[in-house]
C-alpha cells in the first residue's frame, strides 16, 4: 500500500518537492491515463491543507470533461474561454485565482469554493486538459503553489499516455 506522508513543518517549495517525488513513485511503472490521473489527484487531495475540490477534466475536442477528483461532484462539461478551468485552457497558461467571487465568469460548482488554481495540462502545445484546485479559503493559492503545481502537472504528464 502507498503510505501518504507530508510533515506539517515543511515550507511550501520542500511540501511540492516531496510531493513530486511522492507521484513519480505512485505512477512509476503505470502510464494508464484514468489511472494516473485518479491516483493523482488522491495523493494531491489528501497531502494538502484547505482544498475542497482537486482533480482533471480532459480536452475531448471540442470543450473540457470532468474526469477523475476528489471532492464533491462537478460540472461536466465546460467550453473553451468559460470559467477558470477554460480561461487556462484557452489561454494555455495557469490562472490563480485569489478570490472566485471577483472573477467574472467562475463556474460555482462547490459553493463552499473561495479561492481556485487551474493548470492547463499541454504536450507540444497541444490542449490535453486541465488540473484544477479549488479551496474554501479565500487567497489560499501563491506563487509557490502555481511553480507547485505546474512542476506537479509536468510530472503527471511525463508519466501518463494519452489516447
Ligand atoms: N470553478 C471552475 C469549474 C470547475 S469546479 O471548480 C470543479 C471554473 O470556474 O472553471
Amino acid at each position: 500500500m502507498f503510505a501518504i506522508s507530508s510533515p506539517a513543518e515543511m515550507s511550501k517549495p520542500e511540501l511540492y518537492a516531496h510531493l513530486d517525488s511522492q507521484l513519480q513513485h505512485l505512477l512509476a511503472g503505470e502510464r494508464n491515463l484514468i489511472a494516473n490521473a485518479a491516483n493523482t489527484a488522491a495523493l494531491l487531495y489528501h497531502s494538502l491543507d484547505q482544498v475542497n475540490w482537486l482533480g482533471f477534466y480532459f480536452y475531448d475536442g471540442q470543450e473540457l470533461v470532468v474526469g477523475p477528483f476528489q471532492g464533491k461532484p462537478a460540472c461536466v462539461r465546460i467550453a473553451l474561454g468559460r470559467g477558470v478551468c477554460g480561461s487556462a485552457a484557452a489561454n494555455a497558461s495557469t490562472v490563480l485565482v485569489a478570490d472566485v467571487d471577483a472573477f467574472p465568469g467562475h463556474i460555482a460548482c462547490d459553493s463552499a469554493s473561495r479561492s481556485e488554481i487551474v493548470v492547463p495540462l499541454l504536450a507540444d502545445g497541444r490542449l490535453l486538459g486541465v488540473l484544477d484546485v479549488d479551496s474554501p479559503v479565500r487567497g489560499r493559492f501563491d506563487e509557490h503553489d502555481r511553480d507547485g503545481f505546474e512542476r506537479l502537472a509536468a510530472s503527471f504528464l511525463a508519466a501518463t499516455d494519452f489516447p
